[in-house]
């Protein structure tokens, strides 16, 4: 029952613990330490109205942010992670900046079949298209939320990666070139093309140009959703990170049918992705069955976060194999090495 309440009234405590945050109270009771603050003081800290600062803080209070006594108060471990945990503010911020407005519209978007909450942030058919239009903070907090955790992964995944030393590897959604600038700087041989949507290319380009790897590295136009878009041939390794979870299956299976293409004799493709049957706990889980929403309601209405035995039913029907796996590569990503079968 009281779990059942937390999800009843789960927006508006999102939205307590996150005002809470921004508006510097978390941080206010956090600095005051043991004696705590009353909701006065921490109005007169915060620069806030006695009210709203009041509400607040109640509120916080019933979420767990908060103990209280003889009216002052401090903060619960629950209180420090919400004021400093990186990964809960990366994910809370995705969940306002990019989907809150747009989850609204979570039924009609499973009716239709397409992102019906992505009209929050104006008319595209898929928030890759948009990225590069959108207001700055929320592509902040939608590269925000990519790279924390492919991130952790990417240096993980590298030597695996090399292990065959690929003298041509093609990155396909090499989105802002955060992979192939650690490739390039890890092998100062391997011939590296990013292939990605042409409005995304230009953050790669800005990024290699920063890093002196514009030579380094082809950029590749392409929307992968065109079934006749080609992609560079003879290629060692196709390393796929967060790409197909963009996609339906027959999607997926219509782009790794062109990977295959794509590979030169011996050539493996590479493919790291977060799945929701691999994760070390059932909050890491959770997480990503959660997050399956965002794409159906804001970033294109057909694809999600996946279950391992999805991408291999997909892999089967493309004509390739998983040659090996590896868990937890970072933290949370399986790595999938697959050949043509
Ligand atoms: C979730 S991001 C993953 C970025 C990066 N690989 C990583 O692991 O952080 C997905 C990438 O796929 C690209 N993408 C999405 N749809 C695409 C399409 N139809 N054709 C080509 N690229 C696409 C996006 O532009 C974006 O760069």
């Amino acid at each position: 029952m009281a779990e059942a309440q937390r999800i009843a009234f789960a927006p508006v405590v999102f939205q307590a613990c996150r005002v809470l945050r921004e508006s510097g109270i978390l941080e206010c009771v956090r600095n005051a330490g043991k004696p705590g603050m009353t909701v006065e003081e921490a109005a007169r800290s915060a620069q806030l109205p006695r009210y709203g600062a009041k509400v607040l803080m109640e509120a916080g209070l019933g979420a767990g942010l908060f103990d209280i006594e003889s009216g002052r108060f401090t903060l619960t471990p629950l209180g420090i992670v919400m004021l400093r945990d990186p990964m809960t503010r990366v994910n809370m911020d995705f969940v306002h900046d990019v989907c809150y407005r747009g989850l609204f519209d979570l039924d009609r978007s499973v009716r239709e079949g397409r992102p019906v909450g992505l009209e929050s942030h104006g008319g595209w058919s898929t928030v890759y298209e948009a990225l590069s239009s959108l207001p700055e903070q929320v592509q902040r907090s939608w590269f925000a939320f990519d790279h924390y955790y492919s991130d952790r992964a990417f240096p993980a995944a590298l030597p695996l990666v090399f292990g065959d030393r690929p003298r041509r590897l093609t990155d396909i959604g090499g989105n802002t070139g955060k992979w192939a600038s650690l490739c390039a700087a890890h092998d100062s041989e391997v011939a590296i093309t990013i292939v990605d949507l042409p409005q995304q290319l230009a953050f790669a380009r800005e990024t290699l140009n920063r890093r002196g790897l514009a030579g380094r590295v082809s950029l590749h136009a392409c929307d992968l959703l065109d079934p006749q878009a080609a992609l560079p041939v003879d290629q060692d390794v196709v390393w796929m990170s967060q790409f197909l979870d963009c996609f339906s299956e027959d999607q997926i299976v219509s782009i790794l049918r062109r990977v295959r293409q794509a590979l030169a004799p011996g050539g493996a493709m590479y493919i790291l992705e977060l799945f929701w049957d691999r994760q070390p706990n059932g909050t890491a889980a959770f997480c990503l069955q959660q997050t399956s929403l965002y794409f159906t309601c804001i970033a294109n209405g057909n694809s999600q976060m996946y279950h391992s035995s999805d991408l291999h039913r997909c892999l089967a029907a493309a004509g390739m194999v998983v040659e090996r796996e590896w868990d937890q590569v970072g933290q949370y990503h399986t790595l999938q090495k697959c050949r043509v079968s």
